[in-house]
């Protein structure tokens, strides 16, 4: 089938997630009230986990679908596949989170193709219904079905965007990078490095952040502290982790990159 999928099952203990503000409640809220739900921010900033989080929570499984400008409706809602022999009707993963009342995640809405949009219409209404054409069916959302989609409004072109009517159908929360005093415990957690040590590193973070738009396309993600915090406590010296995690990931430009290390040094020492 094209397009990544991922079934995750709920879990005794969800994955950790440190919540930002009432995400959880504004997410705990559109499932109980079954209306879907609009993720908007930067890569890296936490959207995946806060639903494998929330769906662990919730006790519902978890259908990921990174959607790309190839995928087709067809992709989520299922095909006629040829078996020994016999064409059998498999279910995509939108079909499948329909019938179970599990949570769809559709990551990167914004890149999939119009005539995807357009099936996710009636499933985002108070209708609630996915028509499968192929089959004849019409299927009504068992409950606890929930679609969440998220895109980054931050690099898209301003023609890949989302129509009004439908993001009209979505409640929406905006994501950020986590202040301070949440981006440190994450990263410590996440990384198993101690708090005192990841402090310079989100320190350095911000600082980077600032550059957003002058310099940088984009700001550095908890991502990528993460991953510069894991090679620190692995045994790496600090500045070729940052080097390697915080710096080469961000740019290509010599110039930009050296105005990036002297901001490494005239924070970290
Ligand atoms: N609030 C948080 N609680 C726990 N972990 C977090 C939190 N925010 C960020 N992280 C960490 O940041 C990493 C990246 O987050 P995640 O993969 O959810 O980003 P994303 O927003 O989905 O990014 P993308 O748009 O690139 O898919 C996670 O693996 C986790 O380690
Ligand atoms: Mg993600």
């Amino acid at each position: 089938m094209n397009g990544i999928r991922m079934v995750e099952t709920p879990t005794a203990q969800p994955p950790f997630y440190l919540p930002q503000a009432d995400e959880c409640e504004i997410f705990a809220a559109a499932h109980g009230n079954r209306l879907p739900l609009l993720l908007k921010g930067p890569t890296g900033c936490g959207k995946t986990r806060f639903v494998s989080h929330m769906a662990a929570r919730l006790g519902r499984p978890l259908y990921t679908v990174a959607c790309h400008d190839d995928l087709s409706a067809a992709d989520l809602i299922g095909r006629y596949l040829l078996k020994g022999g016999e064409t059998v009707w498999v279910d995509g993963p939108l079909t499948r989170a329909v019938r179970e009342g599990a949570i769809c995640y559709l990551d990167e809405v914004v890149e999939a193709r119009k005539d995807v949009t357009v099936v996710l219409h009636p499933l985002t209404d108070d209708r609630r219904i996915l028509p499968v054409d192929r089959t004849g069916e019409e299927l009504a959302a068992a409950p606890g079905f929930m679609l969440v989609a998220s895109y980054n409004p931050g690099y898209q072109n301003i023609l890949k965007t989302l129509k009004p009517s439908t993001r009209q159908r979505f409640l929406a929360v905006e994501f950020g990078f986590p202040k301070p005093e949440h981006e440190v415990p994450v990263v410590a957690r996440e990384s198993g490095l101690a708090e005192a040590r990841v402090q310079p590193l989100v320190r350095l973070a911000n600082k980077l952040r600032g550059l957003k738009g002058q310099d940088l396309e984009e700001g550095v993600s908890t991502r990528l502290v993460v991953y510069a915090a894991t090679l620190i406590n692995g045994g790496m010296p600090v500045e070729r982790a940052v080097l390697a995690a915080m710096i080469e990931p961000l740019t290509d430009d010599e110039e930009v990159r050296r105005g990036l290390l002297d901001l490494v040094v005239a924070i970290m020492g």
